[in-house]
């Protein structure tokens, strides 16, 4: 499987810290946010990496983390102008897939858990998510599971139904290039992920795990400082 990190955005959630560098370059206790998601797909076994980042401070992205081979991996970039969205930013990694089934995270998410077995174990075919009980599920994709099925995702619904979020960690097929150029922009003008993944739904073919370890987004202030203290007080495993 090969891998992508979404690394674009304007990150205005932190502004002003994100007014002259990436938000993904941003501290998260002792080490730069994008080195927790590169940590998640290697440890699950996937060493060939795309990264997609926004135009400014692309340069500081390449100073920072070279062509891989430091971290033991490959590395490969792609600049998304704007901020369309994830699926848009996704977008730009059909032909580094060349078919093949993808594991794409989110710049900004931190996970304790190891998903090398569940990488293995995927099989490349239809789709698998990764949901977490959260106390904020407002902020996140929620997910309503009936038994083993997920029957419906909402992107940040003002009543949660659950609070299950979806996180920032999905594997997909090959179809999901063909879902992604079928998609309408929503309300706020983004390519949304969470239209890619109730495609899957309404397919039958989206599959989920729980998240058991520890699990943040960095993308506010809260969550920032909520990332970098749990690390600091909880010593969470060395990632990378
Ligand atoms: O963290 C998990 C959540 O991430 C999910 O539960 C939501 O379903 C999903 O939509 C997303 O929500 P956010 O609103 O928190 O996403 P945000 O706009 O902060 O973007 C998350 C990362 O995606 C960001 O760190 C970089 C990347 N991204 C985002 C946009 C909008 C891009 O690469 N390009 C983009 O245009």
């Amino acid at each position: 499987m090969k891998g992508i990190i979404l690394a674009g955005g304007f990150g205005t959630r932190l502004l002003p810290m994100t007014k002259v560098t990436n938000k993904h370059l941003l501290p998260v206790y002792d080490r730069p946010m994008v080195y927790y998601p590169i940590g998640t797909l290697i440890n699950a076994g996937i060493k060939n990496i795309m990264i997609i980042t926004g135009n400014e401070n692309a340069g500081s992205f390449m100073n920072l983390l070279g062509n891989g081979k430091e971290f033991g991996a490959d590395f490969t970039y792609r600049l998304q102008s704007g901020a369309g969205g994830i699926a848009d930013a996704l977008n730009l990694c059909r032909d580094f897939a060349d078919e093949e089934p993808v594991a794409v995270i989110l710049g900004d998410n931190i996970f304790e858990d190891n998903f090398k077995k569940v990488a293995a174990k995927y099989g490349g075919r239809g789709a698998k998510i990764f949901l977490k009980k959260v106390s904020d599920p407002h902020r996140f994709g929620v997910a309503t599971v009936k038994g083993e099925k997920i029957s419906k995702i909402i992107e940040k619904p003002s009543n949660p139904e659950t609070d299950l979020a979806v996180t920032g960690l999905y594997f997909y097929d090959k179809q999901v290039w063909k879902v992604i150029k079928n998609l309408k922009p929503s309300a706020r003008g983004e390519l949304e992920i969470t239209d890619v993944n109730n495609w899957y739904v309404r397919q039958g073919q989206m599959k989920f795990e729980m998240v058991n370890g520890f699990w943040s987004d960095a993308g506010t202030v809260e969550s920032l400082n909520r990332a970098s203290d749990h690390i600091r007080t909880q010593k969470l495993k060395k990632i990378l």
